[in-house]
């Protein structure tokens, strides 16, 4: 054998063994992880006032944000004994870049003072291993179920998505492994715990409104050992509740069922697992009119985030083009965020007045389009005309 390769061969198993203790950090880490959730998780505040925090996010997270803070003033306007509303400043790229970290120390322990959030969109830095934001304060909140619904009455269309929140893909996402120039490893992790809250929740929620059948949504073709967990137990669950069927779908089946106009209305609520929750629910808000138009729920078992499905459109702020953002779909976060704090009513009637504005104002993004304060205004004056 050459030097030279003998050189590489001794370099190439040096990493190996580096990346090996690597994974048992994190084997160790998981592990931990998973015995904790079986011991179960902080429950939510009893009694005192409801505390809701606003941020900002990036981008065009500002104007849409500005918009859902005065929709919210208005409806909360008589509850000053029961809501607290508070800003929280912080999470912007510039000074999560600055501090090296995705969600600065401070401001994570502002956010904990409150119970429900809502957010606007953060950007996250391509590359790199600085995590999302999103990602950070999902873990860090233990916000384990994403719900995203989806309606368009015409079509007889009424989803929801309950999206695994803090596993899956996303769990190790910015702790993979590298060979440089050779290969790359990332890794997926699926605890029984974590699956069997999230199957809960989708089934409490199918319960509670009268649907009869759960779509289990994974690639456990493929994926043998973590989305097999994550079905199978999604079916154990699923025999406790009497009346409600669960059948098994494969992702790429299911994205292309949704675009199938015989069959996609028999589909009710849907599970799975944290990736392919993230790709299917742009597809079913696409369905309803664009990632614009819907809606996104982190609920925790203590905290719960409200925020839209889009990012932060970077390249509108770079044209110019900012103020014609869409906060349709932050505002339908804030009806969310209604219903969650107990105020259902409020939710509705904001549900209504939002689907009267988005037939009265379209903001498309372009100068032809209409502005997000012109989208707040309609959304007011629906509101007062009940
Ligand atoms: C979402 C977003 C996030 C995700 C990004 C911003 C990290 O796409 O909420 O769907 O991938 O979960
Ligand atoms: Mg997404």
């Amino acid at each position: 054998m050459s030097e030279k390769t003998e050189s590489t061969e001794r370099m190439t198993e040096e990493k190996i063994g580096e990346i090996t203790e690597h994974f048992r950090g994190l084997l160790r880490e998981q592990y931990k992880r998973a015995e904790a959730l079986k011991r179960g998780t902080a429950a939510r505040k009893e009694g005192g006032n409801i505390r809701i925090g606003f941020i900002d996010g990036d981008g065009i997270g500002p104007v849409i944000m500005r918009e859902a803070r005065r929709v919210l003033r208005e409806l909360l306007k008589d509850e000053a004994g029961r809501v607290e509303m508070t800003d929280i400043e912080g999470l912007t790229i510039e000074n999560r870049l600055r501090q090296g970290v995705s969600v600065p120390a401070e401001t994570l322990e502002q956010i904990r003072t409150c119970d429900v959030l809502l957010k606007g969109p953060t950007e996250t830095p391509k590359g790199g291993t600085m995590e999302s934001a999103n990602v950070t304060l999902r873990r860090e909140l233990d916000l384990f179920s994403n719900v995203r619904p989806v309606r368009v009455k015409e079509k007889g269309i009424d989803w929801t998505f309950f999206r695994e929140n803090t596993e899956g893909e996303y769990a190790l996402g910015s702790s993979g492994a590298e060979i440089p120039g050779v290969l790359a490893v990332d890794f997926k992790v699926t605890t029984d715990e974590g699956t069997r809250r999230i199957a809960r929740a989708a089934l409490d929620f199918a319960a509670a409104n009268g649907k009869t059948n759960v779509c289990i949504v994974t690639k456990a073709n493929i994926l043998k050992k973590t989305d097999g967990k994550f079905s199978a137990i999604c079916h154990e669950v699923a025999k406790e509740y009497p009346g409600i069927s669960a059948d098994d779908y494969y992702i790429d089946i299911m994205c292309a069922n949704l675009l199938n106009e015989e069959i996609r209305d028999r589909f009710q609520v849907f599970v799975l697992p944290n990736l392919y929750g993230d790709i299917i629910t742009d597809e079913a808000a696409q369905i309803q009119g664009g990632v614009g138009t819907a809606g996104s729920a982190n609920i925790g078992s203590r905290y719960a985030m409200f925020e839209a499905v889009h990012g932060s459109a970077p390249r509108l702020i770079a044209e110019g083009l900012g103020e014609y953002a869409s906060p349709e779909s932050i505002l339908r976060a804030a009806a969310m965020l209604l219903s969650h704090i107990g105020y259902g009513q409020k939710s509705a009637a904001l549900t209504a007045a939002l689907d009267r504005a988005a037939e009265q104002v379209v903001c498309d993004g372009t100068r032809k389009g209409r502005r997000a304060s012109e989208f707040g205004d309609a959304v007011l004056a629906a509101l007062s005309e009940k």
